[in-house]
């Protein structure tokens, strides 16, 4: 009974609200899973209508309190509204999750313009207006908690990074000037950085089984990630557990950066 009022004291987030940006597939989706079980009320935003529906009806089946916006977080306009949108739900978000993101791997020789400011845009620039339309609003009530989810390609050049492993670099720094400025308040921002995680975003890759087999073996662990394998972390970085962690980058990779 005591271990269990410890834990949900650290770890609960009951009372919390939620927006986790690509909550509808992959690493956001099971991160959205994650706060919605330690009792956040959570709202997932993308663009596909199809699986955003599907995600909470996962998610409300679960015994969770989830709701869905759809907006493409590709233009600043669409960032704006989508943000409203959410507010509208559950009200102003206690946590952030960014985990929209797209990878093109066009090779580097050409890579054109219009590539470079579509990464930018969803990877970079849009958790960068979510943060400056939540983060002093968190700020200001005390506590808020900014997740955002970089990858190895902020770290090393990786199957064509391109702008995409730019961008990713980026964001961690991102992070970094943010929990520089809202820390203070009660406001922790960090980054998770996933190595290879079986998801619709690495569909090509993963159909190649030696491809696969090889990643894995460069892992510790001895296998590529899983969008589940997010979950502690995420609660983790969600919760009061976390309020002395800061402008941290915590791998869950299986080890595939630590040799
Ligand atoms: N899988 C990996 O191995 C890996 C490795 C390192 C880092 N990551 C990072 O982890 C995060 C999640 O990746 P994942 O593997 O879970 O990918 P995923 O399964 O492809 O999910 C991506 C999510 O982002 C949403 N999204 C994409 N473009 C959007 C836009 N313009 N506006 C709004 N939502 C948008 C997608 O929904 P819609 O398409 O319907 O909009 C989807 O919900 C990404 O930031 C990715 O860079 C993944």
């Amino acid at each position: 009974m005591i271990a269990k009022d410890y834990l949900s004291e650290l770890f609960s987030l009951d009372g919390r609200v939620a927006l986790v940006t690509g909550g509808s597939s992959g690493i956001g989706r099971a991160i959205a899973a994650a706060l919605a079980g330690a009792g956040a009320r959570t709202v997932v935003l993308a663009r596909g209508e199809a699986e955003l529906v599907e995600a909470v009806r996962e998610l409300t089946e679960a015994g969770g309190q989830a709701a869905w916006v759809a907006g493409d977080l590709g233009t600043r306009a669409g960032v704006r509204a989508a943000a409203e949108a959410a507010v509208g739900v559950f009200g102003e978000p206690d946590i952030l999750v960014n985990s929209a993101g797209i990878n093109l791997r066009p090779p580097m020789g050409e890579l054109d313009e219009e590539v470079w400011d579509r990464t930018m845009a969803v990877n970079l620039e849009a958790p960068f207006l979510l943060g400056q339309r939540f983060g002093p609003g968190m700020a200001e009530r005390g506590f808020g908690r900014i997740i955002h989810v970089s990858s190895q390609q902020a770290h090393r050049a990786f199957v064509q990074s391109g702008a995409y492993g730019v961008s990713k670099g980026a964001l961690e720094s991102l992070a970094r000037s943010q929990a520089e400025a809202w820390s203070p308040h009660g406001v922790t921002v960090n980054t998770l950085v996933p190595g290879f995680v079986m998801t619709p975003l690495n569909a090509r890759l993963s159909a190649d089984p030696e491809r696969v087999a090889a990643l894995a073996a460069r892992t510790l662990v001895g296998r590529n990630g899983l969008a589940e394998d997010f979950a502690g972390a995420a609660v983790f970085l969600a919760s009061a557990a976390s309020a002395y962690v800061t402008g941290q980058c915590l791998f869950v990779d299986g080890g595939f950066s630590s040799h």
